[in-house]
Parts: structure tokens; sequence; C-alpha cells
């Protein structure tokens, strides 16, 4: 139940979501509300990019319910989330190293333009300047957009990643670990980024393991633990430690915890397997 007036665009209810003996979501329950910056962070194997593919189709969840404006959806994959208006970074970039910075821009939706009129030809002029606009404009990243992303840096194939989210226009962009290959000047076009994209009424999800900038760029931070929720808190109402302490001990901050952590022991022998 929640007083506030911001509409959700996102909801996950009792989502599961289980890979053999591994529980990688058991009953997630999670709002991404219009035009806020909400961030999932836990330990490695917590769950967190299970979630985000779950969102877009690539897992289909194994019980619950996922609503988008208030409607009950099934996401068939990427790109039917993309024509809901979600823009993905995935944690892996998913870039085809063969192609150029363009071309991995616009796979799969390639600009088409009629050569005289009749004959569709793909327009790599369009393409490259766009990716050239997409990458300078919003990340301030200059690369040749006819270079493969073979030979790029893992920054610049990381801003590759982030600028294929934005080629649709998003009002929702979904970006898992999309700081991690960053110099701290790229770290901070990031930063803006995502302010900008708040600015201007999108709503942003946000995993990163570096919990400073969680906390700077984030109005409410999930906190995921061996596939579950531990807490969802205002960003502004936590200190680094606090969240810490949530990610490792899987416990609410000030919880009191005594009886429930020799539970918890058994839980993580029986139920999950190790990740690495
Ligand atoms: N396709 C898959 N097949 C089998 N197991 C999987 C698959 N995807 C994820 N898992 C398992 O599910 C659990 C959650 O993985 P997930 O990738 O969501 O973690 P994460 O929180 O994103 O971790 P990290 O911080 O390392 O990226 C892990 O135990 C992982 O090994
Ligand atoms: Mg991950």
């Amino acid at each position: 139940m929640t007083t506030d007036s911001s509409h959700p665009r996102i909801e996950v209810e009792h989502v599961k979501k289980r890979f053999g003996t591994v529980e990688a979501l058991s009953d997630v329950s999670l709002t991404l509300k219009d035009n806020e910056v909400l961030s999932l962070v836990g330990d490695n194997g917590a769950g967190k990019s299970t979630f985000i593919k779950t969102l877009v189709g690539i897992h289909q969840p194994d019980g619950g319910e996922i609503r988008f404006d208030g409607e009950p959806v099934t996401i068939d994959g990427p790109k039917h989330a993309r024509k809901l208006g979600i823009g993905t970074v995935y944690q892996d970039l998913a870039l085809v190293d063969e192609l150029s910075v363009a071309e991995n821009l616009f796979l799969g939706r390639m600009p088409v333009k009629k050569v005289g009129g009749l004959v569709p030809v793909v327009d790599q002029e369009y393409m490259a300047e766009e990716a050239e606009r997409i990458l300078s404009e919003h990340l301030n990243i200059h690369v040749d957009p006819d270079t493969p992303v073979e030979f790029l840096s893992g920054g610049e194939r990381q801003a590759v990643a982030i600028g294929r989210a934005l080629v649709t226009d998003p009002d929702i962009v979904l970006l898992d670990e999309p700081t991690s290959a960053l110099s701290k000047a790229a770290v901070e076009h990031v930063e803006e980024l995502v302010q900008r994209l708040r600015d201007s009424g999108h709503s942003v999800i946000l995993i990163d393991h570096n919990l400073e900038e969680v906390l700077s760029m984030s109005d409410r931070v999930a906190v995921l633990f061996q596939g579950r929720i531990v807490d969802v808190v205002d960003a502004a109402d936590v200190t680094r430690d606090d969240v810490v302490s949530m990610m490792v001990s899987g416990h609410r901050a000030n919880e009191d915890t005594d009886d429930e952590l020799a539970g918890d022991e058994s839980d993580v022998s029986s139920s999950r397997s190790s990740t690495a």
C-alpha cells in the first residue's frame, strides 16, 4: 500500500525464477514508479541480472505477475520490451564484434531508404550520423561509427551498449552495470545521463556495484539477497554501511535478527548452490 502520488510504470508481483536447483528470484515484488531512478543492489549471484532479463522477456517467470502501466503483460522478449518503451543495457553488453558501432546501435532495427524511390536499402549515412550524435550528445564519446566494435576499448564498448538502448528513445531505461568498464570521467557522463533521463521524465532501473554511485544517483534502492528482496529504501535515508550490511546479512538495517539467523543458515545450504 502506498500513498505516493506517482503512478507505477512496472509492477512485479511475487515473481519467481528458478534455474535447476538455484532459485534466482524467489517471490520478488518490486515497483518501478514513474520518473524515478530505482537501483538494484546485491552480492554476486543475488538475482539482479535475472530480474532485468525477466522484465524484458529473455526469461519467462515461473510464477507471479508483471504489470505494465497497470495491465498484466507477458513480455515475449527484448523486441516486445522495446515496443513498450523499454531500453536495456545488458551486463554482457550483447554487442556483435564484427559489426560497426553504427550497425550495433541499430541492430535489429536498421533504417531503410528507397533508392530511386524503389529499391529498399539500409540507410548507412543516417545510421552513422545518428550513431555519432547519440554517443556524443548522451555520453560525450567520440568514436568512428564505421569502426567494428571489436576494436573499441572496454569503456567505448560500454558506451555503444548504452547508446544502443537509447536509439528507440525509450521512456524506461534498464541499466545493468553500465559503468563497470568506464574511467572516472566516463562514469560522470553516465551519472549525468541518468540525471538527464530522470529530469526529462524517464524511469530508470540501475544496477551498479559502486554504492557511492548508487546512493548519489538513485531515488530508491532495492536490496536483493539470494533471490529475494531484503528491503526497498529511499536513497536519502540510508548510508553506504546500511546498504552493505543489508547486502551481506540479508536482513533489513536495524532488524532484530537473532531468531532468523539460524533459519537462514539452513536456507543457504539447502536451497542455494554457490555462485562464482
Ligand atoms: N541462464 C542461467 N542458467 C542457469 N543459472 C543461471 C542463469 N542465469 C543466472 N543463473 C544463476 O542465477 C543466480 C542469479 O544470477 P544473476 O546473474 O541474476 O546474479 P547477479 O545478481 O546479476 O550477479 P552479478 O552481480 O555477479 O552480476 C546465480 O546463481 C546464477 O548462477
Ligand atoms: Mg548481474
